[in-house]
């Protein structure tokens, strides 16, 4: 069986390393799916929780969408560096699976490209649906599954993509970005979509919406143009339903 992975202990290690590659601008994915991602998520209002902000990004555009926002990591600097931001209305240190609120508090809650990297996912769901409002709305960004298991062959947009071995299974993945002079050293569980859709279903979130959002491309980001063939990212909504199983 695989060691369980130690999501505090990486992050803590990589922190600094995340602080500049989220920071630098238009340097990652993000920032090419960042209309689409406001469009998706809309204007709202109410109490909306960030589990696992990092530096604080995702937690400043639900700021700017108007929700009154608490920005949570397990990473003190990363929540650090947040507040230095001025990221969000509050801010705590602590652990996905053990969420330092009441239950029912939030209209909202956003995990964004978090996931991944966790070590129990199906506990994690349930501790966010404890914390939601009846009414209440979970947004989820991951990787996208299918994306995580196969490779282009080459840089160039018309490449073949290329499945390396099964899409099913849980494996690990650990490998180190390098571009522009930052690197990024990312690490988790890569899962087929049925465990994540498992995991909500076992901790009482229904999906109500799916998206498999198409990257904008400027000059100088041809890179991007491979991941309007294949998605690179799933974007999930989630409502309670009923009660958590046991
Ligand atoms: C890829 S970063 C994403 C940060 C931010 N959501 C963004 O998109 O810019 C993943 C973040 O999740 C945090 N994280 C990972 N596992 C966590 C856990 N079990 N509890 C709380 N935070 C966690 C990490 O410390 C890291 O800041």
């Amino acid at each position: 069986m695989d060691e369980p992975f130690k999501e505090r202990e990486h992050w803590a290690r990589v922190a600094a390393e995340w602080i500049a590659w989220a920071r630098s601008p238009r340097h990652d994915a993000f920032w090419a799916y960042r209309e689409a991602l406001l469009a998706y998520l809309g204007k709202g209002c109410g109490k909306a929780l960030e589990v696992g902000c990092g530096e604080g990004r995702i937690s400043r555009e639900l700021k700017g969408l108007g929700y009154r926002v608490t920005a949570l990591d397990a990473v003190a600097e990363l929540v650090e560096a947040a507040r230095q931001a001025e990221s969000a209305h509050a801010y705590a240190v602590a652990d996905a699976r053990d969420l330092p609120f009441e239950d029912g508090g939030f209209d909202l809650v956003v995990a964004y490209n978090v996931l991944m990297g966790v070590e129990d996912v199906p506990g994690t769901l349930k501790e966010i649906r404890r914390v939601m409002r009846p009414d209440g709305q979970l947004f989820i960004s991951i990787v996208h599954p299918f994306r995580d298991r196969g490779n282009f062959v080459t840089s160039q947009p018309d490449a073949p993509f290329v499945l390396k071995d099964t899409y099913f299974g849980r494996q690990r993945f650990e490998g180190v970005e390098e571009r522009d002079g930052l690197r990024m050293h990312f690490a988790g569980w890569s899962q087929p979509l049925e465990a994540y859709a498992a995991a909500l279903e076992k901790a009482g979130l229904a999906i109500t919406s799916l998206r498999e959002p198409i990257p904008d491309h400027g000059e100088g980001e041809e890179h991007l143009k491979q991941w309007t063939r294949i998605p690179m990212f799933l974007w999930l909504k989630a409502r309670p339903l009923g009660s958590a199983e046991a």
